[in-house]
C-alpha cells in the first residue's frame, strides 16, 4: 500500500505550539487561559442582531467572489476616511483574515519565491507561504528597555531583488512592535525600487495605543493605488467578531479580478449574513471600536505594570495589538515552561517559540481579559516564579 502521507511542503509544516499548550490544558476545565488572541467579550448585539436578521430574511445564498456590494462599499469609504481615497474595485471580501492572507499569497508567490517577514510573528504568516513552497527568510526585531525595535538597515539589506514579497504584521502578533511612518516610507521607497510586493497584516491597526491616534501608520497612508502592495485586513478584533470569520483585503486594482479568481477556488464567498453582520460593524461600529481600544489599553497598562514589578520578568509596554511578550529570566525553553505553568498553576500563557525561533525565552500573555482575570493570573505566574527559585 502506498503511504497515505500529504505532499512534502505540507508535512514539513509546524503544527502550532500554542495549540500544544492548549490541548494539554484544556482537559482540566478550571485553567485561567490567556493563550489565544481572542478578545473575552461576545460580539455587540447590533451586529449579531444584523446577521439573524439576514438569516430571517433568508439571505442563505451564494454571493458575488468579491463580497456584497454594499459591503465592498462600506469597506472601502472606510479605507478612505482612515487613509487615503481607495474606490471598491480595490476591496475584495474574504472569509477571515486568515483567509485574506492565504488568498494574498496564493495570488503573489511561486514554489521557490523568496519571502522576507518580520519576526518574531504570528506563525501563519510564515507557514501560509511554505505551504506554496516558497522560502521564508526572517528577519528579527530586537528587544530592549525600551521595547521591541526593528533594525531598518538590516531590513532594507535583506530585500534583495531576488526577493518576490515582504510580509509585515504591524502592530505585530505578538510583540505589540509597531512600524514608525518613517520606517515605512523607506521600506517602501525600498520595495518600490525592486518590484517587491509588500503583504502588509493590518488585522491590529485600530488596536494602537500611542498618541491617543485612531489608527497605527499604515502604507496605505501614502502609497499610490496601484503599487505593489496588498493590505490585508478582519472583522475579529477591533469588532470582536472572531467567531464570525470576515476580513478583507486592499490590493491594486489590476490584481483584484485575479483574487476574485481565486476566492472562488477557496471560499467561493463569504456567507451573505455574515457580510451583512460586516456591514452593521463598519457603519455603525466605531463605539465599539473606541470603546475597545479604551478597553484594552487599561488591561495592557494594568497588565504590564503588574508584571513589571515581577523582579524575574522583563517586559516593556507594547504600542499595539493585545499581547504582552515578555522575557522570563532563565527560561531558554518556553514551551517546557508553559507547560508546567498549566500543570502546576492552571495559567495558561503561549510559549514564545511558536512565534518563531527569535521568541525563545519570551511568554505571551493575551490581555483582552477582565481587571480580575487578569489579576488572578499575574498572582498564579507569581506564585509559580518564586517557587521556581525556592526548588
Ligand atoms: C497577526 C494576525 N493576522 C491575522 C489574524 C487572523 O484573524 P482572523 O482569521 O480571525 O480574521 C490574526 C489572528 O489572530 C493575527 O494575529
Amino acid at each position: 500500500m502506498h503511504p497515505a502521507t500529504a505532499r512534502r511542503a505540507v508535512a514539513a509544516l509546524v503544527t502550532s505550539k500554542i495549540r500544544e499548550i492548549a490541548n494539554a490544558g484544556l482537559d482540566a476545565g478550571d485553567v485561567l487561559a490567556f493563550w489565544f488572541g481572542e478578545p473575552d467579550e461576545v460580539t455587540p448585539q447590533f451586529i449579531r442582531q444584523a446577521a439573524g436578521e439576514a438569516l430571517a430574511a433568508g439571505e442563505t445564498f451564494y454571493t458575488h467572489n468579491l463580497g456584497l456590494g454594499e459591503l465592498r462599499a462600506a469597506i472601502a469609504a472606510y479605507v478612505s476616511r482612515l487613509h487615503q481615497p481607495a474606490g471598491t474595485d480595490r476591496i475584495a471580501v474574504t472569509a477571515s483574515g486568515m483567509s485574506a492572507l492565504a488568498i494574498a499569497f496564493q495570488a503573489l508567490v511561486d514554489p521557490g519565491d523568496r519571502v522576507v517577514a518580520v519576526t518574531p510573528v504570528w506563525p501563519n504568516l510564515v507557514e501560509i507561504p511554505k505551504i506554496l513552497s516558497a522560502r521564508v527568510d526572517p528577519i528579527a526585531l530586537r528587544f530592549g528597555a525600551g521595547g521591541w525595535t526593528l533594525d531598518l538597515d538590516r531590513l532594507l539589506d535583506a530585500l534583495t531583488p531576488a526577493t518576490r514579497v515582504l510580509v509585515i504584521n504591524s502592530p505585530n502578533n505578538p510583540t505589540g512592535w509597531t512600524v514608525t511612518p518613517d520606517e515605512q516610507r523607506a521600506i517602501f521607497e525600498r520595495c518600490h525600487q525592486r518590484g517587491i510586493w509588500i503583504v502588509a497584516d493590518d488585522v491590529y491597526e485600530r488596536l494602537y495605543y500611542r498618541d491617543h491616534a485612531a489608527c497605527a501608520p499604515s502604507f496605505l497612508d501614502f502609497a499610490p493605488p496601484e503599487a505593489r502592495i496588498v493590505s490585508t485586513n478582519s472583522f475579529s478584533k477591533a469588532w470582536l467578531m472572531t467567531g464570525f470569520r470576515l476580513g478583507w483585503i486592499v490590493a491594486p486594482s489590476a490584481l483584484v479580478p485575479e483574487l476574485a479568481t481565486l476566492i472562488e477556488y477557496n471560499t467561493s464567498c463569504s456567507p451573505a449574513f455574515v457580510q451583512r453582520a460586516g456591514v452593521a460593524a463598519i457603519e455603525g461600529g466605531e463605539a465599539t471600536v473606541a470603546a475597545t481600544r479604551a478597553r484594552f489599553r487599561r488591561a495592557r497598562d494594568r497588565l504590564v505594570g503588574a508584571l513589571a514589578a515581577l523582579p524575574e520578568v522583563d517586559v516593556a509596554l507594547p504600542p499595539g495589538a493585545m499581547y504582552a511578550f515578555f522575557r522570563i529570566h532563565g527560561v531558554d525553553d518556553s514551551l517546557a515552561f508553559c507547560r508546567e505553568l498549566v500543570v502546576r498553576e492552571r495559567l495558561g500563557l503561549a510559549p514564545g517559540s511558536a512565534f518563531g525561533p527569535d521568541g525563545e525565552g519570551f511568554v505571551r500573555w493575551c490581555f483582552a481579559a477582565s481587571d480580575e482575570r487578569l489579576d488572578e493570573g499575574v498572582a498564579r505566574l507569581a506564585r509559580h516564579l518564586r517557587s521556581r527559585t525556592v526548588r
